[in-house]
């Protein structure tokens, strides 16, 4: 069943008759995510205290915390709960507060700046942060294998693979390894996409289609919410790398210039800036139009592509 506005905004957490602008349907997922994470992390205790104080570290940083926007404006397009929306919410930004960390470690990117701040390596020590990182990974599946994430054992468990399979070998992590070899392989503008599609728009795909799956949507559904997460997956992921190029560190919160200095091969780097920008533009128009297809329920998901062409963070 999809929502009518007004419902899709309650199950968010909007009061009825308010409008889900993409500003505030972001600030309420931030919100609610954020608080609970607060709940779910563990709190820094034990002898090994100082893993879940990094845990912690990296995910109260200020993210904009978009993977948890796309599952609770997805779930709220099947009147799924938002307990367990939100409890999906944290699973995925869990994961991807440990792929920053492992991203940002000196055998990988490099960086000592993550979200305005030093990067777990820089206020830890390596070892921390790479067990921060392996902590928030597992967490993420305690959560949702958890029944306050659904009633139903089965949807849990597609749940639990979906995401395995999005962040896993043939997804994140083999995007992850194209990337640390792009700048010794030849690699064609498709070979990039690839990379992009299984390092970013993979965890994309999972909170979209998470959505449909807390709420049993159809067959179709989550074909059409595959086909939106791909696009704005690399979307965002285009626009990653023109904030690369183009970006200051003041407001991305990270150092630009990383990828021409590390000759990593991107889409900006391969069809240089225009190009980049016009087929970002293609990607955000049909992601907008797929979305279409639910009315107002999904005014958000429809703003989102044009927030991700104007963003500065
Ligand atoms: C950065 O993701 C990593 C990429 C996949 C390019 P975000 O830009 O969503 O990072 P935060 O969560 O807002 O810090
Ligand atoms: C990282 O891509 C994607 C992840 C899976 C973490 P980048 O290396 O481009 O991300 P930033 O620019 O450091 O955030
Ligand atoms: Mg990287
Ligand atoms: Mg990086
Ligand atoms: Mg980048």
């Amino acid at each position: 069943m999809v929502l009518s506005a007004d419902s899709a905004n309650r199950s968010v957490g909007i009061p009825p008759g308010v409008k889900s602008s993409f500003p505030a349907a972001l600030a309420i997922a931030a919100e609610a995510v954020d608080a609970a994470l607060e709940l779910l992390l563990p709190k820094p205790a034990g002898l090994h205290a100082r893993v879940q104080e990094a845990m912690r570290y990296a995910v109260f940083a200020g993210g904009k915390r978009l993977r948890p926007f796309l599952v609770m404006q997805s779930a709220a397009l099947f009147d799924v709960e938002p307990q367990q929306a939100v409890r999906t919410a944290a699973a995925i930004e869990s994961v991807h507060t440990y792929s920053l960390v492992h991203d940002d470690l000196p055998c990988m990117d490099d960086d000592d700046l993550r979200r305005g701040r030093p990067t777990a390596h820089k206020a830890f020590d390596e070892a921390t942060a790479v067990l921060a990182g392996d902590a928030l990974l597992t967490a993420a599946f305690e959560i949702l294998a958890d029944a306050g994430t659904h009633q139903s054992p089965s949807v849990r468990c597609r749940l639990v693979s979906e995401l395995a399979r999005a962040a896993g070998n043939n997804g994140m992590i083999g995007g992850q390894m194209i990337d640390m070899q792009a700048a010794e392989k030849h690699l064609l503008a498709d070979d990039v996409i690839t990379l992009q599609q299984m390092k970013t728009g993979a965890l994309f795909e999972f909170c979209c289609v998470a959505g449909s799956m807390l709420g049993q949507g159809s067959i179709a559904d989550e074909k059409r919410l595959r086909g939106y997460a791909h696009d704005i997956g690399l979307l965002f992921q285009i626009t990653d790398d023109l904030l690369d190029v183009l970006g200051s560190a003041e407001k991305t919160g990270k150092a630009v210039g990383k990828d021409n200095e590390q000759g990593k091969k991107t889409l900006v780097s391969l069809w240089g800036i225009d190009v980049a920008r016009q087929k970002a533009q293609g990607l955000a128009q049909r992601a907008a139009q797929t979305m279409a297809h639910y009315g107002p329920a999904a005014d958000a998901l429809q703003a989102l592509p044009a927030y991700l062409l104007e963003r500065e963070s």
